[in-house]
């Protein structure tokens, strides 16, 4: 591909969202059905309600080409530059899931890389993106957040079986200048490796989690970057309009608006309809929220994450207008529009 001028007056701009969640829906009561727990358990502790699980037939790839599709469908039509695929759930070791997912949607030829960074993944995918911009390898960028987390729990674990879902979250990026509606603020990044023991997996089926100690950890860590990202792009805490954090659970983005003072209205959530999506959050909700009006052009929002290894980030941007090309209702039925 040709380079394309970056520099310091350049930044990335959101103008296009997607999000693609199986068919296959279980809900709590399914769940109470083969495992030793109860609805108002599940609700009581973390919001969730039901979530949507991939069959055999629905691979993470798929999931990440029908998110990135609906954003490619949503953004403005120039060829997209580079694509960016995080995820902690990639169908295979080797190859990595993004030069397939390129390939799939007709866009052979350009840079398309995963990384994984748990669920803030897409955190990590959209600096990776914005830097891919800024220093002119691209001009537009897809970044895809996609996994099948509902594979991690080992089939009898009632700690752990209800908080996961499947699916894929996408946003299209341009390069744009860093006063317009959509455009990324500072990316604010951590990890912790000396938590790592905190929430693993050695293979599908076989996740631990000590569950307390991810709760702590994940209030503190997505209240700290949130402050970052605010300060990095000038805010005061009181100018964010919406808090959209990973969809851990109910109660831990509640606690991080509170820690942040920002009013639990201002606070976007979707948990309640998708589980922990991992790296699909933060996509999914931003799709989800644009679609039902909760989140509008102009609104500041600050984008929070945090999630295995330990690794956390943060970034603010005032919200772009996609509405001429929004499909009018959100979808659950693997990201086609309605
Ligand atoms: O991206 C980050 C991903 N991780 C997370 O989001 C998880 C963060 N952690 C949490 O959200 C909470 O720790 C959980 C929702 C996982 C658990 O809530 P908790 O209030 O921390 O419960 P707990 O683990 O302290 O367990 C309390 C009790 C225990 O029983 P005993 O020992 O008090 O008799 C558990 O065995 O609740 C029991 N329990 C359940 N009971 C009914 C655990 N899971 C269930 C269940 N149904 N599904």
């Amino acid at each position: 591909m040709t380079a394309v001028p970056g520099g310091a007056g350049c930044a990335a701009v959101i103008c296009g969202v997607g999000a693609a969640l199986p068919p296959h829906v279980v809900s709590n009561a399914d769940l109470t059905a083969r495992l030793d727990t109860t609805d108002a358990w599940i609700r009581s502790r973390t919001g969730i309600i039901r979530r949507h699980v991939a069959g055999a037939d629905l691979s993470t790839t798929d999931l990440a080409v029908r998110a990135a599709a609906q954003a490619l469908a949503d953004g403005e039509p120039d060829p997209v530059d580079a694509l960016v695929v995080a995820t902690t759930t990639p169908d295979r070791c080797c190859p990595a899931t993004a030069p397939v997912v390129a390939a799939r949607l007709g866009l052979t030829g350009i840079p398309a890389h995963d990384l994984a960074a748990g669920c803030t993944g897409f955190l990590y995918a959209l600096a990776t993106a914005a830097g891919f911009i800024a220093a002119g390898t691209a001009r537009t960028a897809l970044v895809v957040g996609a996994d099948r987390l509902a594979a991690l729990p080992a089939p009898e674990d009632r700690t752990t079986v209800p908080l996961f879902g499947d699916g894929a979250g996408a946003v299209l990026l341009r390069r744009g200048s860093p006063d317009e509606y959509g455009a990324l603020g500072p990316v604010v990044l951590g990890s912790d490796g000396t938590g790592a023991e905190l929430i693993r997996a050695s293979r599908p089926g076989a996740l631990r989690m000590e569950g307390a100690d991810v709760f702590r950890h994940a209030v503190d860590r997505m209240s700290t970057a949130s402050r970052e990202a605010a300060t990095a792009a000038g805010w005061e805490l009181g100018d964010v309009d919406r808090l959209a954090p990973h969809q851990a659970n109910s109660r831990i983005t509640s606690f991080v608006a509170r820690r942040l003072g920002v009013p639990d209205d201002h606070r976007l959530d979707n948990v309640g309809e998708v589980g922990n999506t991992g790296a699909a959050s933060i996509p999914l909700l931003l799709t989800h929220s644009t679609a039902d009006g909760r989140l509008k052009p102009g609104h500041r929002t600050l984008l929070t994450a945090f999630g295995a290894g330990l690794a956390w980030g943060a970034v603010a941007l005032t919200w772009p207008d996609l509405s001429p090309t929004r499909p009018p209702g959100y979808t659950s039925s693997g990201g086609s529009r309605t």
